[in-house]
């Protein structure tokens, strides 16, 4: 074999391992809302027409994502999130929208969805239930489900967890990888595999989730609260050893969806879950009520310099450098153009505190060294997201 021939091979090896599911989706962390965390399993459209999971608040947040400045910045996928099945599936044995809340069916939305310049994800579960006891994709189920979720137009699916054992999950999340990919039409695709088994290696295999999924749950679910928050930064930062080297172009961590916007985050705790958000390379896909977004709350998920840290093409996820007794922690992330993102987080909880150090101190170059023929970092990263007083 000829070297050129050698280096051809390995370039698509390189490529195959670096492309989860090989469509070359994903290259950068995922943008976009999620129903899930601000609308959960809201179904009474007789009541609460306004915010129950029907076609109508699906249509609604394509409308603002498009006209409001998101599409732009990058939030393209519109997500839904479990219950929006009839509790049957049809008489060919697909899963059907609920008709009383979808009437236009799936297709529809899609091309609703498409015609916004948007892209739609939908969401099932690898057993025999959802998570909200709707009707699961059992192992003999996921050819027709991915073929159903194609000839719909979708592009991105959540694949959820429960009601299925290691086993069958161990069989499930590789077969509906190919099944995807069988169908021809390029999906991002979303396992939450590891967070129903604990996260962490041995349980999690991170090298074989590279290769099948885009992005995938590794912890417990986000809840409207800045303990939640603190929570997830925490595990994800006690964990980074096993969970940094996973992530890459086409392979993302998942801390789950950014609250921003709900009721409970102050706006400081807001930018501090954008900023760690951004430097861990995490999906930005929000989940709040975008026809009433509180402006401040506006600002901080449109924050560009934040936005550019975390869709930094080199995709290297940050890491915790340093946890200070002060309650302050720094998290470094590498960029493109050998530029650098810092995150200085306060945990305090008793008033704004100065915390003054030096980037020689920090020394944050000896995680991954920099080539000292490097040029000087030189990309429009630079400029500040959050105030100079600390956030908490
Ligand atoms: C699980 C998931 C959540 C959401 C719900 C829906 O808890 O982790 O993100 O999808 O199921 O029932």
């Amino acid at each position: 074999m000829g070297s050129s021939a050698v280096s051809g091979l390995l370039v698509l090896l390189l490529v195959s391992v670096s492309y989860g599911l090989d469509n070359g989706l994903a290259g950068t962390p995922p943008m976009g809302w999620m129903a899930w965390e601000r609308f959960r399993c809201n179904t009474d459209c007789i009541d609460d027409l306004q915010n129950c999971i029907s076609e109508a608040l699906f249509r609604d947040m394509a409308d603002r994502l498009s006209e409001d400045g998101w599409r732009e910045l990058g939030y393209e996928y519109l997500i839904i999130d479990d219950c929006w099945m009839l509790d049957q599936r049809d008489k060919e044995g697909r899963l059907q929208p609920d008709p009383s809340r979808f009437p236009g069916g799936i297709a529809k939305l899609a091309r609703y969805v498409h015609d916004r310049g948007l892209k739609l994800g939908i969401y099932a579960d690898m057993g025999s239930h959802t998570c909200m006891g709707f009707p699961g994709t059992p192992l003999h189920k996921i050819q027709i489900d991915a073929q159903t979720f194609a000839s719909w137009g979708v592009d991105y699916l959540k694949f959820d967890g429960c009601y299925s054992n290691p086993v069958e999950q161990m069989l499930g999340y590789p077969m509906m990888s190919a099944a995807l990919n069988d169908t021809g039409r390029p999906m991002v695709y979303s396992c939450s595999w590891p967070a129903y088994l604990g996260g962490l290696p041995p349980n999690v295999n991170y090298s074989l989730l590279g290769e099948i999924c885009h992005l995938w749950r590794n912890y417990d679910d986000i809840e409207d609260s800045w303990d939640s928050v603190q929570d997830i930064i925490q595990w994800f930062s006690d964990n980074q050893d096993d969970l940094q080297p996973a992530a890459g172009p086409g392979r993302w961590n998942d801390p789950d969806m950014l609250i921003i916007g709900n009721f409970g985050l102050s706006v400081d705790q807001a930018r501090s879950q954008m900023a760690l958000w951004a430097v861990m390379a995490s999906p930005l896909i929000m989940s709040n009520d975008l026809r009433n977004l509180d402006p401040n709350m506006r600002a901080i998920l449109q924050n560009k310099v934040a936005i550019s840290i975390n869709q930094d093409p080199m995709g290297v996820q940050g890491r915790r450098l340093l946890q200070k007794k002060s309650g302050i922690d720094v998290y470094w992330r590498p960029l493109s153009n050998s530029c650098s993102a810092l995150v200085f987080l306060s945990r305090r909880t008793d008033m704004p505190y100065l915390y003054h150090t030096y980037l020689s101190k920090l020394n944050y170059e000896r995680l991954f060294g920099r080539p000292r023929s490097a040029p000087p970092c030189a990309s429009s990263h630079h400029s500040r997201m959050t105030p100079q007083r600390e956030t908490r």
